[in-house]
C-alpha cells in the first residue's frame, strides 16, 4: 500500500483525523439524503458515510456511480461509531473513481461450487475467503514462531527430485533434462540428512501428490512442514507435536477473533485445545472399530470413516500409536519390544477433520535399513546418500509432516480443503 493511503485495519489510529483510502465497494445502501458504502482495502471493512448535503454534486454523483467491486480513491474524515462493526466510519468527503465495475461475476446471490472455483481469482474477494486466507498466514506466523523460539534451523529441501520419499504409486513425474525426475512428495529424507548437519530443522514448502482421490481432504499440490530432530525419541517428539498444534490454536484464537467470527467458527471448541493430547494405539483403535460395529480387521489402515468415529471419542487431536509395521513407510523404526509394529503415531484432528501429523522415529541402524531397501525393492544407487546417513554417525531420531491445509481447515470449521489456499489444485483442476 502506498505510503500515502491509511490502512482500513489503522483507522483507530486515525480518529477524527482526514484520511485518503484505496478501496473497493464491496456493497452499497441509500436513504436518499445518504449513501452507506461498505468499503474493503484487503486488511478490512469500513463504512463511508455520504451525506448529500455535506458534498458536492460530483461527490454525490460519483457515489451513486458506484457499482459491486468498483475500484475508488476515497476521502473523508474518521469517526468512532460504537454501531458499526469495525467501530469507526468514515464520514466521506471525496471520491475518485479508478474504474467503475460492470456485471460483477460474483453477486451476493448463491453459486455452485464449480462457478466459485471457476472464479476463484474472485472468489478470494469474498469475506469468508478472506477470513479463511487471513487465519492461514496466522497459522503460519505461529509454525515459524514455534521453531525458531525452540532452536529449530528452516531447511529448504528440493522440490525436484530423483526418487521418491512415501511410496511410488503417486508420484508427479516430469523430465529433469534428460533424466526422469519427480516433484516431491515429502521432504523428510533429505530434512534427515539437514538434521544431522544442524540437530533440529524444520522445512515448510509445497509437496505433490498425484492422488486420485476426490475427497475433502486432498489436495494435489499441498504444504507441509517438516521438523525433523537429531538425538529425539518418538516419546519426544509426541510431546513436541502437542505442544505445536496446541500453539498454533491457541495463537490464532489470540489473533484472528474476527475472522472466527465471519467463519462462524466455534471457538469453544479451539479453547480446549491444550497440551497434552490423548494416545491410543493402534490395537487400542482396533479393538475400538470392532467393538462399535466396523467391519476391520488388524492390519488394515484407517479410511476416513475409521479416523472420524475414533476421533469422536475425543475433544482433543488424538495421537494413534504403533502401526504395523506392513502398512507404513520403509524407514519408521520397529518397537524393540515388538517388530511387527513400529515407533509411529498419526495425530487425528477433532471434528472429522482427520489425519492433519504423520510422523515416526526413524531406523537409525545401517544393517536394518539395508534389509528394508531389500524388502522395499529400493534402489540402493539412487539412495546412496541416505544410506550414507547410517553409515557416517548415525543417531536416533524422529520427525513428522504437518499438512497445513487440514490444519487450516480444521481451525476455520470448512467443509472442504478447497477453500484453504488461494489457489487450490485439485483432480481435474488446475484453473485458474
Ligand atoms: O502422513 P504423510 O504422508 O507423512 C509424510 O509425508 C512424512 N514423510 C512426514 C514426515 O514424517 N516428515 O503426510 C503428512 C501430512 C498428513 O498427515 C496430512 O496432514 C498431509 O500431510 N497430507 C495431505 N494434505 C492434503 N492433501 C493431501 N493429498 C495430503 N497428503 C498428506
Ligand atoms: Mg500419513
Amino acid at each position: 500500500m502506498s505510503p500515502h493511503l491509511t490502512m482500513i485495519r489503522e483507522v483507530e489510529k486515525h480518529a477524527n483525523e482526514t484520511v485518503k483510502m484505496g478501496c473497493w465497494l464491496h456493497n452499497k445502501r441509500s436513504s436518499g439524503k445518504i449513501q452507506f458504502l461498505q468499503l474493503r482495502d484487503g486488511s478490512g471493512y469500513i463504512q463511508g458515510v455520504v451525506v448529500k448535503s455535506e458534498v458536492s454534486t460530483e461527490v454525490w454523483e460519483a457515489a451513486a456511480k458506484l457499482t459491486q467491486e468498483s475500484s475508488l480513491y476515497v476521502t473523508g474524515t474518521v469517526r468512532e461509531d460504537t454501531r458499526s462493526k469495525g467501530g469507526y466510519e468514515l464520514n466521506v468527503t471525496s471520491i475518485e473513481v479508478i474504474q467503475i465495475t460492470e456485471e460483477y461475476p460474483i453477486t451476493p446471490k448463491e453459486h455452485g461450487v464449480d462457478y466459485l472455483m471457476d472464479h476463484r481469482h474472485l472468489w478470494i474477494r469474498a469475506p469468508r475467503q478472506r477470513a479463511i486466507l487471513v487465519v492461514r498466514a496466522q497459522i503460519i506466523r505461529a509454525i515459524q514462531q514455534f521453531f525458531d523460539e525452540r532452536g529449530f534451523q528452516l531447511v529448504d529441501p528440493p522440490i525436484l527430485t530423483p526418487s521418491s520419499c512415501e511410496g511410488t504409486t503417486n508420484l508427479f513425474a516430469t523430465k529433469y533434462f534428460d533424466e526422469d525426475a519427480y516433484l516431491t512428495q515429502s521432504g523428510q529424507l533429505y530434512m534427515e540428512a539437514a538434521a544431522m548437519a544442524l540437530g533440529r530443522v524444520y522445512s515448510f514448502g509445497p509437496t505433490f501428490r498425484a492422488e486420485k482421490s476426490k475427497t475433502r481432504r486432498h489436495l494435489i499440490e499441498f504444504w507441509m512442514i517438516e521438523p525433523e530432530m537429531a538425538f529425539v525419541t518418538h516419546e519426544e517428539s509426541l510431546v513436541i507435536q502437542e505442544q505445536f498444534v496446541s500453539h498454533i490454536v491457541q495463537s490464532v484464537l489470540h489473533n484472528c477473533r474476527k475472522e472466527l467470527e465471519v467463519l462462524e467458527r466455534d471457538v469453544t471448541k479451539l479453547e480446549s485445545i491444550t497440551a497434552p493430547f490423548p494416545r491410543i494405539s493402534y490395537d487400542e483403535a482396533v479393538e475400538f472399530l470392532q467393538a462399535n460395529g466396523h467391519e476391520f480387521a488388524w492390519g488394515e489402515d484407517f479410511g476416513a470413516p475409521h479416523e472420524t468415529a475414533i476421533a469422536a471419542s475425543y475433544d482433543k487431536p488424538v495421537f494413534i500409536t504403533n502401526y504395523p509395521t506392513e502398512i507404513k513407510a520403509f524407514y519408521m523404526k520397529p518397537d524393540p519390544n515388538r517388530a511387527e509394529v513400529v515407533l509411529c503415531a498419526d495425530m487425528i484432528a477433532p471434528e472429522g477433520y482427520g489425519e492433519i501429523i504423520g510422523g515416526s522415529q526413524r531406523i537409525d541402524d545401517p544393517e536394518l535399513m539395508e534389509q528394508r531397501f531389500a524388502e522395499h525393492e529400493l534402489s540402493k544407487e539412487a539412495y546412496q546418500w541416505y544410506l550414507d546417513l547410517r553409515k557416517y554417525g548415525t543417531v536416533p531420531h524422529s520427525g513428522f509432516g504437518l499438512g497445513l491445509e487440514r490444519t487450516v481447515a480444521w481451525i476455520c470449521g470448512l467443509d472442504h480443503v478447497r477453500e484453504t489456499i488461494a489457489f487450490p489444485r485439485l483432480l481435474y483442476r488446475l484453473y485458474p
